[in-house]
């Protein structure tokens, strides 16, 4: 049995500028799903891979993932003034007992690796996830869970990849990997004219502690920041890191028109909304 992967990290210091105005005032991943915050997503996700401690990297502007999390003694007292148990049992909730936030600030922002190893005084010597909550993937086994199966198995670092279209290498870390899945490069956003394959990075990462060592020595890189791909390129050399095509379909929520498709997809899921929503749908098309 290998150590279980406890610490679950969110870098959410980004600005989501695709998304102003509305994240003018608000951080992008408060932005709702249909009646949950895309943050709120990503924990579910990571306390069903049997996270407990998450560790949030923020930035200006993120106080309302911290009062999400926390406890609101006074909307708690209102429900149950006016016989709204049901809402009030789904306030209680968002947090199960036994799971802890932990928040660190990105005073600057010098990217996704620094964001990772800013996490680094949290995480301490454990392998742990990196999730980030812009890629929202909807299946009944959550994805962390599927990773953490794999590191089960065999121990290493595992990333989740999904095949994209050659167009479209220049948005993603692209894999290099043998044909027992391991990785021989990784290299961020390249042209298609220079990537190795077509298998992209999706926001999903299960990261031996070795990966902090590397990200102390890396070099600002593509767009001048400090990426999390060149950290996991360094680590190759020392340890096995393994791709996983994961089961599951993936909306990128970072962008309008995948936001969308999250939000019709898990509305045809729901009950309530599946018949009506349907009907409405017919009137359009
Ligand atoms: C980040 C990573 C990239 C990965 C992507 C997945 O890029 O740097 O390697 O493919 O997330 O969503 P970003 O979307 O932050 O530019």
């Amino acid at each position: 049995m290998k150590q279980p992967v406890r610490t679950a990290v969110f870098p959410v210091a980004g600005r989501g500028t695709r998304f102003l105005p509305a994240t003018k005032a608000m951080p992008k991943e408060m932005l709702p799903i249909i009646d949950r915050p895309l943050i709120q997503y990503a924990v579910e996700e990571a306390i069903a891979a049997g996270a407990n401690r998450m560790v949030f990297v923020t930035g200006s502007g993120k106080r309302a993932i911290e009062d999400h999390f926390d406890r609101d003694p006074e909307l708690e007292r209102a429900l149950d003034v006016s016989g709204k148990q049901d809402l009030l049992e789904v306030v209680k909730d968002i947090l199960p007992k036994g799971v802890s936030c932990v928040y660190i600030r990105q005073g600057e922002p010098l990217g996704l690796g620094h964001a990772v190893l800013c996490a680094r005084p949290a995480v301490g010597d454990e392998p742990f996830f990196v999730h980030l909550p812009d890629d929202l993937i909807r299946n009944g086994r959550g994805c962390l869970a599927q990773m953490a199966g794999h590191y089960q198995q065999h121990g290493a670092s595992v990333i989740a990849v999904e095949e994209v279209p050659l167009e479209h290498t220049s948005r993603y870390g692209i894999v290099d990997i043998d044909d027992n899945q391991v990785l021989k490069g990784i290299v961020e956003k390249p042209l298609p004219e220079n990537a190795p394959s077509t298998s992209a990075v999706v926001g999903r990462y299960l990261l031996t502690p070795a990966i902090f060592d590397c990200l102390e020595q890396t070099q600002p890189g593509a767009g001048g920041e400090i990426q999390i791909t060149d950290g996991i390129a360094d680590l190759l050399r020392e340890e096995q890191v393994y791709a996983f095509r994961f089961e599951g379909q993936r909306y990128d929520c970072g962008n309008k028109l995948g936001f969308l498709q999250a939000t019709i997809d898990f509305a045809m899921a729901d009950p309530d909304l599946e018949s009506p929503l349907r009907r409405y749908l017919r009137t359009l098309l």
